[in-house]
């Protein structure tokens, strides 16, 4: 980009503000991301930075929004009241989740429709990981205990990421989300400790099943990784996607012992040189299949949020029409009283 200008320059034979201001603008940009500060809405900021931040936000809020799918799955049969409460307000949450998010990538500039059209085209990806299905309450479980366990080991760096809107909107996410991790281990451990027999195989097949998934969850290794270098250097990932894996991989271990559940790989084991524990190969076949569309449940989780967008049409007419009405009669008073 600098050539560029500079190029531009000499074949005008003079240095115009045009072909100079984006060189300062941009110098401007990247010391402000050095310096750590948040860039804000109204900020100029190079267009690249602006697509990744609208990929990076948009298939963050679509995650959230299809991850409703799999455990809504389970909220008429959960095993008790309190299990039902619990288990409702978190898919609530992911509700919720979804919303800052897609909130915070309008301010660059994007607005919903889009970003939902992307989604439901195929365009847009969300995480591979709810593509699997649930099949036992166990999964229930173990999405809390792994999958927003991986969810928070990767999204609490985002509190700090360069873009405000995103890095405030994942401080509130993160904290919802450390109550999701813990209800989920919480039910688990109630089946392991105090559960029959069948219940605690449940609890080990429900992890067998769940753990490679979740280590995908961090995306591919970092050499293969399209945007890890340039997010890194823009302050919107401030750790790559291998060793946040293996942050979660040491942490989880140690939670498998306090639960009494085995993970499911035989190349799991503690490297005193590394400080870390060393594991098996991960299938990147599998990943790079779920992510393409070819997963257990893509297309049902796509049909279903397609299906809830034209269902839930007249509740978006209704609540149009209610603050067009609304917004008249405050015109109107606004306008008896002056
Ligand atoms: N699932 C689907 N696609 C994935 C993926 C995954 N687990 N991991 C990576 N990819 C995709 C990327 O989107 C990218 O595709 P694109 O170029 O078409 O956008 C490609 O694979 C290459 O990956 P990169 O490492 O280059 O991509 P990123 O730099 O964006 O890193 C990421 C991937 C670590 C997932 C990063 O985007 C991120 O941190 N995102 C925010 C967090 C997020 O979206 N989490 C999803 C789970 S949310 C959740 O679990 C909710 C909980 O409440 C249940």
């Amino acid at each position: 980009m600098y050539t560029q200008a500079m190029d531009t320059a000499a074949r005008d034979g003079h240095a115009s503000v045009s072909a100079l201001a984006p060189t300062a603008r941009e110098q401007r940009f990247e010391a402000r991301i050095a310096a750590g500060e948040y860039v804000e809405p109204k900020d100029w900021m190079p267009d690249h930075y602006r697509r990744t931040l609208v990929r990076q936000i948009s298939q963050h809020a679509h995650s959230e929004i299809v991850g409703m799918l799999p455990e809504g799955n389970w909220i008429t049969r959960a095993p008790t009241l309190k299990r039902k409460a619990i288990l409702l307000a978190k898919v609530q949450d992911e509700g919720g989740h979804g919303l800052y998010l897609y909130a915070a990538a309008e301010t660059l500039g994007t607005s919903r429709d889009e970003m939902i059209e992307a989604l439901h085209d195929g365009h847009a990806k969300y995480s591979s990981i709810f593509n699997y299905p649930t099949l036992t309450w166990a999964d229930v479980g173990v999405i809390g205990w792994l999958v927003d366990g991986a969810a928070i080991m990767n999204q609490i760096p985002l509190c700090r990421c360069s873009y405000g809107p995103y890095a405030r909107a994942m401080i509130r996410v993160c904290r919802e989300e450390s109550f999701h991790q813990r209800q989920g281990f919480d039910a688990l451990y109630a089946m392991m400790t105090q559960g029959t027999r069948a219940q605690r195989d449940m609890v080990q097949d429900a992890v067998n099943r769940w753990w490679w998934p979740s280590l995908m969850m961090f995306g591919p290794p970092d050499g293969e990784s399209t945007h890890s270098e340039q997010s890194m250097r823009w302050g919107i990932k401030r750790i790559g996607n291998d060793e946040l894996r293996q942050k979660f991989i040491d942490a989880a271990v140690e939670l498998a012992k306090v639960l009494g559940v085995d993970l499911p790989d035989p190349q799991l084991k503690w490297s005193p040189e590394r400080g870390h524990h060393d594991h098996g190969p991960i299938d990147w076949d599998e990943f790079w299949r779920v992510v393409g569309g070819d997963g257990p449940c893509n297309r049902d989780r796509l049909a279903a949020r397609v299906r809830a967008r034209e269902e839930g049409a007249w509740v978006r007419e209704a609540a149009m029409a209610h603050a067009r009405k609304r917004a008249a009669r405050d015109t109107a008073a606004q306008a008896l009283a002056a």
